[in-house]
């Protein structure tokens, strides 16, 4: 039976919202932490404040989920780069005696846990509205304004929100997801009150929408689908929201509105497709080892890297359907759906745009044009017989020399060089390599039927 959204947060009411024995648990933490940040200010004897900020601060955070974030808050004297040595040691103070692992946004910050209670310290400086020196410097702005605007209903939605975004897999700012936010959650209902509005709202966002809470800076028109920071109308929060994962939201958000069998806040309404065995043998899938690092770095570079060899591919001749990456406990896997896997005959490759006129006569001489052509970009493209095998074989040649061959990124083309193994999608589908199917099971998309569970 369909129920309404109404009749979906009637039923999650109250467990979006933490137990006082919880608030207490995380109050108590939250104490620790800023009493640990201003002993650690007198000890180093550097003037600075600590403030709170991050869902914590602004009371949105979801039951078992809550962290601390911690700003420690240098005059803007010291400079931005007195933040990765200055501001780091003090952090480092603050959190000793508890394990430290170092995370990296635009800077690094500290994070740890305290009595099982996730904790950030983030060094910032003390700059005025418009001057920031680094990103973290908005943050207590952020507060002051989320504390003066939001009430217990926004609050609720807030987080009514948050549970819905993180069931569909669509919550987080870090680079594996490129999700939405806290901060973006927080600013989507100051604009449309509450969850059902913004659903509402969102069936009619487009490429051109600008979203604002404040009253807009009247700038050039962009092209570009905006959430403003109402703190500073020059950024753009949806930059760091990918179009997949906002397309995802505004489909969802019309199945959500129209009544769902399944509850949004407890079950991904988006299924992956079954696996079907006669599609097995169009699935390739590389795998190979990375050595420790920041998680957003290692999902850039993996990204990058997948992207390349897609192109690649492309270029030479291949059709990629679909390519999808996942890391997991030092190793990292990439999958390709294509529509063949044999030999092709032709690869097509780019050259310069009509008024790069130097580049042309260069590009059209190689001994390996058989015919070229424009087009409609204004590009010029060289038709070439395949040297390259099957994928297989363009796969191999690639990773002999994955970043001139392939794009990969740098940092990862090393290990991957001298690691990496491949198999086909029938060997990985009967394997009991759980990462390395859902990687396959990825590269099919979701199942027709929406909302099933
Ligand atoms: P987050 O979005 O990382 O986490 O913002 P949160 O709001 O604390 O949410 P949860 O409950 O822990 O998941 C932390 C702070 O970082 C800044 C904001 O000041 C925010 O309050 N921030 C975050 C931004 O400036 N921009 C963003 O896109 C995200
Ligand atoms: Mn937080």
């Amino acid at each position: 039976m369909n129920r309404s959204l109404q009749d979906w947060i009637k039923r999650h009411e109250r467990d979006v919202l933490p137990t006082e024995a919880e608030r207490t648990k995380v109050d108590n933490v939250a104490s620790k932490l800023i009493n640990a940040c201003e002993r650690a200010i007198a000890t180093s004897g550097r003037t600075a404040s600590v403030v709170l900020g991050g869902s914590y601060a602004h009371d949105t955070w979801l039951p078992g989920e809550g962290d601390v974030d911690a700003y420690i808050v240098f005059p803007k004297e010291a400079g931005r780069s007195s933040l990765e040595t200055v501001g780091l040691k003090v952090a480092r103070l603050a959190l000793k005696g508890y394990g430290i692992i170092v995370r990296y946004a635009e800077h690094p910050y500290l994070e740890s846990y305290i009595n099982g209670v996730r904790v950030n310290v983030v060094p910032c400086l003390s700059t005025q509205a418009g001057q920031w020196m680094s990103a973290a410097d908005r943050s207590p702005y952020h507060t002051r304004y989320m504390r003066e605007r939001l009430d217990d209903s926004k609050r609720f939605h807030i987080r009514l929100l948050k549970r819905f975004l993180k069931t569909q897999g669509l919550y987080g700012a870090e680079i594996k997801v490129r999700g939405f936010s806290g901060y973006v959650c927080e600013v989507l209902i100051l604009k449309y009150g509450t969850l059902p509005d913004l659903l509402k709202g969102a069936s009619s966002w487009n490429v051109g929408t600008s979203i604002s809470v404040e009253p807009e800076v009247l700038g050039e028109q962009k092209k570009e689908f905006q959430i403003l920071d109402p703190v500073d109308t020059s950024r753009n929060l949806a930059r760091a929201i990918s179009t997949r994962k906002l397309a995802e939201f505004v489909l969802l958000s019309g199945v959500v509105l129209s009544g769902t069998r399944c509850d949004p806040f407890e079950r991904k309404l988006l299924r992956p497709s079954r696996l079907r065995r006669q599609f097995m043998e169009n699935v390739v899938l590389i795998s190979f080892r990375y050595s420790e690092r920041a998680e957003d770095i290692l999902w850039g570079e993996l990204a990058k890297s997948a992207a390349g060899l897609a192109r690649h591919l492309g270029v030479d001749g291949y059709r990629v359907l679909n390519h999808g990456i996942e890391a997991d406990a030092g190793r990292c896997y990439i999958g390709f759906l294509l529509d063949r896997v044999e030999k092709s005959k032709f690869a097509v490759r780019e050259g310069p745009y009509y008024y790069m006129r130097d580049g042309h006569s260069g590009f059209l001489e190689s001994s390996r044009n058989l015919s070229w052509w424009f087009e409609e970009d204004g590009r010029i493209r060289r038709l070439e017989a395949s040297q390259l095998g099957t994928v297989k074989e363009a796969i191999k040649y690639y990773m002999a020399d994955p970043v001139a061959r392939a794009g990969f990124a740098r940092g990862l083309a090393e290990e991957a060089k001298r690691s990496w193994e491949m198999a086909d999608g029938r060997r990985v589908a009967e394997s009991d390599d759980m990462v390395a199917r859902s990687v396959i099971r990825r590269l099919f998309g979701y199942a027709r039927e929406l909302d099933t569970c």
